[in-house]
């Protein structure tokens, strides 16, 4: 990587790590989809694919009494996940790991419902479906969220922007046959409200671009990467009929 390069991902972490969540979500999305998951048993084990620094995590704990694993590849994610647990009294009930989602030392076909807000993408969701499956008990419940294009011909800032964080990305209904061809049941899906994008994601993080011009005032390089990084927000503005978030809860069938 050249300097510019690790540079943008020092900056880009240094916004990142100290934000609410990584991703669009919201307790009120993660409770809709939740109550999706009938029949899920109280005391359920759940996995929380690459859950950040653990916003859906803490909502997951807090709606739930069952035992939590929540992974994620970002190391100093996890260390403040665990401190955030371990301030709550939830160390016993929620682990935190580091780790890959495509390679867990999980007990396969043992819980009752792995979710992931924002994360699968980075596997592709024909590979996902099969790690998710694979996980799931028999009448296991699958809830993730997935950005989605809604709207064809896209402005170039759009299409460029997207073409280089997730270019494979589809329709809702590419996502549900991917769904469905992983061997699930789609139980239902619905898009994220505007506001699930702003209060702990992007308002934070354009709060924190700002204290971060005034650190970096005088470092040229460290200014042009916050430039960067604020177009997604701004981006977000004024183009967000192009695109969403969408959540989807799915069931592995009970016999299979
Ligand atoms: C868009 S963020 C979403 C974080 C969190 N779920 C949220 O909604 O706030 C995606 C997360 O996936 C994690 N991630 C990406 N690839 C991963 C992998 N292969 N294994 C585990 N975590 C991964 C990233 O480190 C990041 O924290």
């Amino acid at each position: 990587m050249n300097d510019y390069g690790s540079r943008l991902w020092e900056i880009f972490f240094e916004v990142y790590e100290g934000l609410p969540r990584q991703g669009p979500g919201n307790r009120r999305c993660t409770e809709r989809a939740l109550r999706l998951c009938v029949g899920l048993p109280r005391a359920s084990m759940i996995v929380d694919l690459g859950c950040g620094v653990g916003g859906q995590t803490l909502h997951l704990a807090d709606l739930t009494t069952g035992t939590i694993f929540a992974v994620d590849n970002h190391a100093p994610s996890i260390e403040r996940l665990k401190a955030t647990l371990a301030a709550r009294g939830l160390s016993q009930r929620v682990q935190a790991r580091v780790g890959d989602m495509a390679h867990l030392d999980l007990p396969p076909e043992s819980y009752d419902l792995v979710w992931s807000e924002g994360a699968l993408y980075n596997l592709g969701i024909g590979k996902a479906m099969r790690i998710c499956r694979g996980l799931l008990r028999p009448g296991g419940f699958l809830a993730f969220t997935n950005a989605v294009w809604r709207k064809e011909n896209p402005p170039p800032e759009v299409k460029a922007s997207f073409d280089l964080d997730y270019p494979d990305m589809g329709t809702i209904a590419d996502v549900v046959t991917d769904i469905q061809h992983g061997g699930f049941e789609l139980i239902d899906h619905f898009t994220l409200p505007d506001e699930a994008w702003w209060d702990d994601f992007y308002s934070p993080m354009e709060q924190r671009i700002i204290e971060l011009r005034r650190k970096y005032n005088n470092d040229a390089e460290a200014i042009t990467v916050l430039d960067q990084l604020a177009r997604e927000p701004e981006m977000h503005r004024n183009h967000s009929d192009y695109y969403a978030y969408e959540f989807f809860v799915a069931r592995r069938p009970a016999i299979t």
